[in-house]
């Protein structure tokens, strides 16, 4: 099965963990410290807290800002709910910002309409590897007292409109990571925030470990820890740091492999009038986390579904990318949106279907999706 994306696992990953395993420490050994200065050497961020996902991530990212709850935060209704979601658990009411129309990453000038003055935060989701038009965004926030967390949960490995790479934080007050299986790079589960505000840093790594600290522990004993702020357990183990430290000297390796498959696949379909490819603005870099085709499934009279199976019966699996999330029922029951409120999210949605990309994909297995494709369609045009 050709599936819409997998790890690349190497021996070499697996001797890293094994090792972890044959060591002292399983879990917050000298591991994860080794990957968070891994991470902020990659991104070029100063301080890096890693944690056991990226909707942990971006949980305590959002905790560590101390909003006032009722607050208001603005995101793109084209995302996973862990985008929104995180607002929600720190009391702050998502609002969405619709996306543009050719890069499906939000639009600067729609979160201008959106700013009402309960709004303290915007998410931009750098979708599918593609950074936001983040000079825009960060004039946005800075004019209007704003702070951004990005959601890079799909472009570790991306470069912004100057060139430097995402996770830096010379935009946003922190960006937030994701190395679950179907990602660019992998921990098994695990996540990571970058960040150059010390205080904020300070305060993730409370928000980790339940809120404890060491203080005092000297002069009371060494029992002692105090638990300063309600903080959760959100550590990442050694086991999954090794993994992730392993497969981040992988990564541009990894990039560039995703990047010729989006070119063969953008060569192969770019003649076909019912099939738009990906549009990457020249400015930036990609990682390419989704290779996302947009599909006119009236045009080929078959629905999505059929697409998807007969290309499932042909060993290829797809995904769609996202269902806009303020269309879920729970959104529609708490926040009273409905479909229609954010159209341009809904009409990429009716069209998008993600292929298969990832780096293992040998360049047999990119001509025969091209060609199952084509001829999925071929067989109905
Ligand atoms: C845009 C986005 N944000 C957040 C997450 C959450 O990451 P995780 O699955 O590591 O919790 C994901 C995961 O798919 C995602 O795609």
């Amino acid at each position: 099965m050709i599936n819409y994306g997998k790890q690349w696992i190497d021996d070499d990953d697996i001797n890293a963990v094994v090792e972890t395993l044959k060591s002292d420490f399983l879990t917050q050994g000298p591991k994860v410290k080794k990957f968070e200065d891994a991470i902020c050497e990659y991104t070029g961020a100063n301080y890096c807290v890693a944690v056991s996902s990226g909707t942990a991530a971006i949980h305590i990212a959002v905790a560590s800002l101390q909003i006032e709850k009722s607050r208001e935060g603005i995101t793109s209704p084209n995302t996973f709910m862990a985008s929104s979601n995180c607002m929600i658990y720190n009391g702050i009411k998502p609002v969405f910002a619709d996306i543009d129309n050719e890069t499906y990453c939000i639009d600067p000038e729609r979160i201008k309409g959106k700013i009402t003055e309960n709004t303290h935060l915007i998410i931009p989701v750098h979708f599918a590897g593609q950074p936001c038009d983040m000079d825009k965004i960060k004039k946005i926030a800075k004019q209007n007292g704003l702070f951004i967390i990005e959601d890079a949960t799909h472009a570790i490995g991306s470069k912004y409109d100057d060139g430097s790479r995402v996770g830096n934080c010379k935009y946003s007050d922190l960006t937030i990571f994701s190395f679950h299986p179907v990602k660019t790079i992998t921990s098994g589960e695990g996540g990571a925030i970058t960040t150059n505000n010390k205080e904020l840093y300070k305060r993730l790594l409370l928000l980790r470990n339940h809120g404890i600290t060491k203080k005092n522990s000297e002069s009371i004993g060494p029992w002692h820890h105090g638990m300063q702020i309600l903080g959760y357990n959100y550590r990442l183990s050694d086991l999954h740091a090794s993994l992730g430290i392993s497969q981040l000297k992988k990564l541009d390796k990894f990039v560039k492999r995703r990047r010729e498959i989006v070119e063969k696949y953008n060569e192969a379909f770019k003649n076909i009038d019912w099939i738009t490819t990906p549009y990457e603005r020249p400015e930036v870099y990609s990682a390419f986390h989704l290779h996302v085709l947009k599909i006119d499934f009236d045009k080929i009279g078959k629905s999505r579904k059929q697409v998807m199976e007969e290309l499932r019966e042909r060993n290829i699996g797809t995904q769609v990318h996202y269902i806009p999330v303020h269309t879920q029922p729970y959104y529609q029951n708490k926040f009273g949106y409905k479909w229609g409120d954010y159209p341009i999210s809904e009409k990429y949605y009716q069209k998008a279907l993600s292929i298969p990309l990832y780096p293992k994909m040998s360049d047999e297995d990119v001509r025969y999706v091209i060609s199952m494709i084509i001829k999925t369609f071929e067989e109905i045009v």
